[in-house]
C-alpha cells in the first residue's frame, strides 16, 4: 500500500501529528536557531520565509515520492507546532529511521514521548511497509533515549564513530522497535515510566496514590500479589500464632487473607484513605492509622509482625523496624517483603528475557524513584525509596533482630503474563526476610 498521511490525524491527549502547514514557519524560525536542531533537520539559517516554505515542501516530497513520512507535532488544544517528528526508508526494504524534535521553551513536558509512542505504533501497524522502525542516538542526549526507552524502542548497542557533529566523530547508540515489541513492551496495554526525583514524603505521596492503589490492588489478577507473590510470602511466616500485626497494611489485602488463615490480625497503615478503605472491606479486622516508626502498642504484644511491600514506601524504615522490634515478643518474627534493591537501583534495557539490566547512578547511594505504571486501563504511581540491601540488614541488626531466612524468589513460570516478565526470571524483583526476636 502506498504511503499516505495518517488520517484522521494521530493524536492523544496531548499532541496531534499533522502535515506541515505555512501557518508553522515562525516555529521553524524558532528552531533555527537552535544549533543541534537546524543540523539534524537541515532548516535554513539564518531563516527565512521563502526558504521555510521550500523546507516544508521537501517535507511533503519526502511522502510523494515514497521515502517516508514527516509531521508537525502540534499542540492538541491549541493546534500550533512545537516540534517535528517522522521517519525515512533506509536501503533495507522495510527499515526506516525516525527522528523527532521539540523546540526549546516546549521540552521536557512529555510531548517528544507521546509523538514517538503513536507515531510509531501507526507506522509499523498500518500497512506502508515499515517493518522495523529504528533510530540513532548521542550517548549524551540521555532525554531523547528516555523518550525512546518511554516509546518501547530497545537499545540494541553501540555504534562506533557513526556520527559527526561540531567537526568530531562520535558514537551513537541504535534503537529499534518492531511490530511484536509493541506487545511485549506494551506500548499499548503495559508501560513502567521511571523517574528519580531528589526528595519525597513518602507518606504523602502514597496518600496521594491512594485511590489508584486501591483500584489497582483490588483488581483481580492485576498485580504480583495474586499472581504470585502472596503464595511465595506466605510459605516464609512461621506456624500462625498469638497476634499477627500488618505493618502497612495497605486496603488491607494480605490482612483478609491472613483471617482467612486464622490469624487475629490488626492492620496499621498511615494513609487515612487507605485505612478507611480496609475498614470498610471488613470491619470486623482492627486497622489502626499510625506512623509504623511510631505503633500504638504495648511491647511485647504480637508474636508477628508482617511488612509485607511497605518498608521501601516508609520514610523512617528503621524506626518502623526498631518498632516492629519492640512490639514483638520473644520468640516472635518480622517477615519482610520489599522491592529487591537492585531492582529498585537500575532497569532492564529492553523487554526481551535476555535484555541487559543496567544501574546507571549508584546501587549504594540511597535514593527515591517513582514509577509511573500504565497496565490494562489502570496507571499509579509507585513512589518508593532505593536502599542497598545493607541498610536493611542494619537496621534490622540494630534492632535486636536475627535473620533467619534472606530470600530472592525468581518469577515462577505460572505468573508469566507476559513476555517481558521472563526477564524477572533471571534477576529478582523482591527480596524477603524473616528475623527472630531471641
Ligand atoms: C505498596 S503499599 C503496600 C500495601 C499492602 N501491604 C499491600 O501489599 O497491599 C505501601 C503502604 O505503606 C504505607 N506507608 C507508607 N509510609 C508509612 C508509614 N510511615 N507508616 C505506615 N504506613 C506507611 C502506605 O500508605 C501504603 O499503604
Amino acid at each position: 500500500m502506498p504511503l499516505s498521511y495518517p488520517e484522521p490525524p494521530l493524536t492523544d491527549d496531548v499532541v496531534i501529528l499533522r502535515p506541515w502547514e505555512l501557518k508553522d514557519l515562525p516555529v521553524l524560525e524558532e528552531a533555527s536557531c537552535d544549533e543541534y536542531v537546524s543540523l539534524v533537520e537541515q532548516l535554513p539559517v539564518p531563516f527565512d520565509a521563502r526558504r521555510g516554505q521550500d523546507w516544508i515542501a521537501r517535507k511533503h516530497a519526502t511522502l510523494s515520492g515514497g521515502d517516508g513520512c514527516e509531521l508537525a507535532i502540534a499542540e492538541r488544544e491549541s493546534g500550533d507546532a512545537i516540534g517535528g517528528i517522522g521517519f525515512v526508508f533506509r536501503h533495507v526494504p522495510g527499515t526506516a529511521e525516525a527522528g523527532y524534535w521539540i523546540v526549546e521553551r516546549r521540552r521536557r513536558q512529555g510531548f517528544a514521548s507521546c509523538a514517538l509512542e503513536i507515531f510509531s505504533r501507526w507506522a509499523l501497524t498500518s500497512g506502508g511497509g515499515v517493518v522495523r522502525m529504528q533510530a540513532t542516538v548521542e550517548p549524551w542526549n540521555l532525554a531523547s533515549q528516555r523518550v525512546l526507552a518511554k516509546a518501547g524502542f530497545l537499545q540494541e548497542g553501540r555504534l562506533r564513530s557513526y556520527a559527526s557533529w561540531r567537526g568530531r566523530r562520535e558514537d551513537v547508540f541504535m534503537y529499534s522497535l518492531l511490530a511484536e515489541d509493541l506487545e511485549l513492551t506494551g506500548v499499548a496495554g503495559s508501560r513502567v515510566t521511571r523517574t528519580r526525583p531528589s526528595s519525597v514524603d513518602l507518606g504523602a505521596a502514597w496518600e496521594e496514590n491512594a485511590s489508584a492503589f486501591i483500584a489497582w490492588a483490588r483488581t483481580p489478577n492485576h498485580d504480583s500479589y495474586w499472581q504470585f507473590h502472596r503464595d511465595v510470602f506466605l510459605e516464609l511466616l512461621p506456624p500462625r500464632g498469638r497476634r499477627t500485626l500488618d505493618l502497612g497494611c495497605g486496603e488491607g489485602r494480605l490482612s483478609r487473607d491472613l483471617k482467612r488463615l486464622g490469624h487475629d490480625i490488626v492492620g496499621i497503615d498511615g494513609s487515612p484513605t487507605m485505612v478507611a478503605a480496609a475498614r470498610d472491606a471488613d470491619a470486623e479486622i482492627e486497622v489502626q492509622l499510625a506512623d509504623a516508626a511510631a505503633l500504638p502498642f504495648a511491647d511485647g504484644e504480637f508474636d508477628l509482625v508482617v511488612a509485607f511491600m511497605s518498608l521501601q514506601d516508609i520514610d523512617d524504615f528503621a524506626g518502623a523496624v526498631r518498632e516492629s522490634a519492640r512490639v514483638l515478643e520473644a520468640g516472635g518474627r518480622l517477615c519482610l517483603a520489599i522491592v529487591h534493591p537492585l531492582s529498585s537501583a537500575g532497569r532492564f534495557e529492553g523487554a526481551t528475557a535476555d535484555s541487559v539490566f543496567t544501574i546507571a547512578g549508584s546501587y549504594l547511594d540511597h535514593s527515591y524513584y517513582a514509577d509511573n505504571v500504565v497496565r490494562d486501563g489502570l496507571e499509579i504511581d509507585f513512589v518508593s525509596a532505593h536502599r542497598p540491601l545493607q541498610d536493611y540488614t542494619e537496621a534490622l541488626a540494630n534492632a535486636g533482630l536475627l535473620i533467619e531466612r534472606l530470600r530472592e524468589p525468581a518469577l515462577p513460570e505460572y505468573a508469566i503474563t507476559r513476555e517481558h516478565s521472563r526477564r524477572w526470571q533471571r534477576l529478582p524483583i523482591f527480596l524477603h526476610a524473616r528475623a527472630l526476636k531471641p
